[in-house]
């Protein structure tokens, strides 16, 4: 456990003196750039890549080349093979293929956007169509009828921007904070729902470097990442813990759907733990901060510390990330990491434990994880409900993937040759898994939902 997480702090203090030296090669003050449209920006490289390039032009070819590490692909084809038949052919196509990989934009509602949605949607980008299947959008802002259905345009099935909705526009984000804070009872009828946007093309906007005491304008990310967040439903005024939380993307994604009373994000990698911090800071204006808490702990030992405190908890678990893993540095850290896989679901197993007796009877508990492993996904879920008679598994079949097929390719039996007449609906209730495939790039995310009986 000690050398995987050596490793993956490696990977990202690597990233990270990238981007100081991009930051050092752009001494003009950043945030007065990224206000700019730039729609006649040409393609460019991402900042990583080049210096210079502004905020808000788009990246056409994302990635340096970059070669696949051999020993982690072999393993990979002889298990995903046998475990998903025919899906992963294609799923292999894609994450051997970093060009095609497509990138998602969430929005930040408490940053001043200005008119970052008009510029996302001039390059292609259209909001991900999120609707009444993820119960916790307020019906008003569903029901809210966009410019382009009014005017009869063409794009009438684009989900439009809610909140470019003049009637719930907000002047500047303290407006937007001040009516999440203050005026709560009447928030829900105007608080923007998830606003993530996405390309059908592998086009992707450069990251926004951290500055401090400026609020980021959108986080970049897989757009499956924010599945687990979905499924949570993070209602106002709930108490969540974020049980292994850096860098903090599904923190910020779970702050963009609602105020809960309480947010614990939990880290124990002391490295990771300062960059959740930067996340946090980057995303979410001070007055939240009470709201928002880091704390460092093992998270197999948080539920004997905390029992039945929250009402909401996500496990996004320390797992055999692929397409992370099919890049590693050189074959011997690919040997390496094949190695600590073994043990992974066993962490796992503790994790989700630990988690379902912090969660209160009558709430939920996520798992997620980044990869198409079966013995990480369904098999630690099944691990886990087999001696816990109080946990439920929950469909997201009709929730989630039925409502996203458009975007994402998911399979819930995590079998390729298995039919869904042929699987049991107990095995259905086990987990959604998006699998990446040619134009539907996103994933692997596999998520489950268990709540915790009365
Ligand atoms: C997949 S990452 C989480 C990503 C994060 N949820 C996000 O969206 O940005 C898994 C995290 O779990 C942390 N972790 C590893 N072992 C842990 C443990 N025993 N308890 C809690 N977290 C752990 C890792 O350091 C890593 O930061």
């Amino acid at each position: 456990m000690t050398k995987c997480m050596s490793s993956i702090h490696q990977f990202y203090t690597t990233r990270r003196r990238v981007w100081l030296k991009w930051r050092k090669l752009s001494p003009t003050a950043f945030w007065s750039r990224s206000a700019s449209s730039c729609r006649t920006a040409p393609e460019v490289l991402h900042p990583d890549e080049r210096k210079g390039a502004s905020c808000n032009q788009v990246t056409k070819t994302p990635h340096k080349q970059r070669s696949s590490c051999l020993p982690v692909l072999e393993h990979f084809d002889q298990q995903y093979s046998q475990e998903l038949g025919d899906l992963w052919e294609s799923a292999r196509s894609v994450l051997l293929d970093p060009q095609s990989w497509q990138y998602g934009v969430l929005l930040n509602r408490f940053s001043i956007l200005a008119d970052l949605p008009q510029t996302l949607r001039s390059q292609g980008f259209s909001l991900l169509p999120l609707t009444d299947g993820c119960k916790f959008f307020s019906p008003d802002l569903s029901a809210v009828s966009s410019p382009q259905k009014r005017a009869g345009g063409d794009s009438q099935d684009i989900p439009r921007d809610p909140i470019e909705d003049s009637r719930l526009r907000p002047s500047s984000a303290d407006v937007a904070l001040d009516r999440d804070l203050q005026l709560e009872p009447s928030f829900r009828l105007t608080r923007p729902p998830l606003r993530c946007y996405i390309n059908p093309r592998p086009v992707r906007f450069p990251s926004q470097p951290h500055w401090p005491g400026q609020l980021k304008q959108y986080y970049l990310l897989n757009a499956a990442s924010l599945l687990p967040v979905l499924a949570l439903q993070v209602r106002d005024g709930e108490k969540v813990l974020d049980l292994c939380a850096a860098p903090g993307g599904k923190a910020v994604a779970i702050m963009q759907c609602a105020t809960p009373a309480l947010l614990c994000c939990n880290e124990p990698d002391p490295h990771r733990r300062g960059w959740l911090a930067r996340t946090l800071e980057s995303f979410l204006p001070s007055p939240l901060s009470s709201r928002v808490t880091v704390s460092a702990q093992d998270g197999r030992s948080f539920g004997q510390r905390e029992e039945a405190a929250y009402d909401k908890v996500l496990v996004d678990a320390p797992c055999s990330n692929d397409r992370s893993w099919l890049y590693s540095r050189d074959s011997q850290q690919g040997a390496q990491r094949l190695k600590e896989r073994a043990k992974l679901s066993a962490l796992q197993v503790q994790l989700l434990r630990s988690a379902l007796s912090t969660v209160r009877p009558g709430g939920v508990v996520v798992y997620s994880t980044c990869t198409l492993s079966r013995s990480e996904n369904y098999g630690v879920v099944e691990t886990v409900l087999n001696d816990c008679p109080e946990a439920e598994p929950e469909d997201l079949w009709k929730e989630l993937a039925l409502p996203l097929s458009g975007c994402f390719s998911f399979t819930r039996s995590g079998c390729g040759g298995e039919t869904l007449a042929s699987t049991s609906s107990y095995r259905h209730r086990l987990g959604i898994l998006a699998f990446p495939q040619p134009g539907k790039t996103w994933g692997p995310m596999f998520v489950s939902r268990i709540r915790r009986r009365e």
